[in-house]
């Protein structure tokens, strides 16, 4: 696809970069970058007051930058890329073994499963997860890799998908892979709205948090904490992603 005079890969080919030695370094090149540190940061807030077995879908979760975020909060997690490599290298931060959460609805439902699953898909298409199954998106540095059509078609699935918040970080202006905010507000759904905009190293590279007006995050699913603190042997399952 052509926009303008930017050519972008609306294929699985616009993940093909993050493959071998890019790859092996991704963290390692950026952990002490001011951007990486200021964005890290700012997410991690957004994140914060999510609940002990809120739901994320991080998308694309590359190399798993936030692991340890929703280790520490206990938060049950779907990673998608496009990616094996990037894929392996997040899994190997868990160890390529997941703890198993027991929740429980407030209905007594009990659900078990996995803490983590990282699944192996292509972002510029229809997602595969159901309607209103996660929590909270985090949509992190990819938004110049897609085009502005499959941006918005993305912002529209993570809607789909999403019972209370979207973050996205985009650079909106002065560059050619600029995606302004209004071109994401324009496929905001009538339940749904911009609540943050935040600069990040720059004025124009943003933060943005998109909600969901009608939530109903809270209370919808409590953790049995005995389970979350203290899990069997025998309750660990080994999903590192879906290799062919
Ligand atoms: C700059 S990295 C960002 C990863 C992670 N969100 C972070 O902040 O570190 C871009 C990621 O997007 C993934 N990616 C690129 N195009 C994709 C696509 N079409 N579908 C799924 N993942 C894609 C790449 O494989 C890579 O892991």
């Amino acid at each position: 696809m052509t926009h303008g005079t930017m050519v972008y890969l609306d294929t699985p080919q616009s993940g093909l970069k993050y493959t071998g030695s890019v790859a092996d370094v991704y963290d390692a090149k950026r952990m002490d970058d001011p951007k990486w540190k200021i964005e890290q940061e700012i997410i991690e807030r957004l994140l914060s007051d999510l609940p002990p077995g809120a739901w994320v879908v991080d998308a694309p979760v590359g190399t798993g930058r936030f692991f340890h975020l929703y280790q520490q909060k206990d938060l049950i997690v779907r990673g998608i890329d496009i990616s094996e490599d990037m894929l392996k290298k997040a899994a190997a931060k868990i160890g390529g073994r997941s703890r198993v959460m027991r929740l429980q609805s407030p209905d007594g439902q009990v659900i078990q499963t996995p803490q983590f699953e990282l699944i192996q898909g292509d972002l510029t298409q229809p997602l595969a997860p159901p309607d209103k199954c996660v929590d909270a998106a985090v949509c992190v540095r990819v938004t110049r890799w897609l085009s502005p059509q499959v941006c918005q078609n993305l912002l529209k699935e993570l809607q789909r998908i999403c019972r209370d918040r979207i973050i996205l970080t985009a650079r909106v202006a002065n560059h050619p892979h600029a995606r302004p905010v209004q071109m994401f507000e324009a496929v905001m759904s009538d339940d749904w709205q911009l609540e943050h905009s935040i600069a990040g190293y720059q004025p124009e590279y943003r933060v943005l948090q998109f909600r969901c007006k009608s939530s109903p995050l809270l209370n919808s699913r409590t953790i049995d904490a005995e389970a979350v603190k203290a899990p069997s042997d025998d309750a660990w399952t080994m999903k590192p992603y879906e290799a062919a």
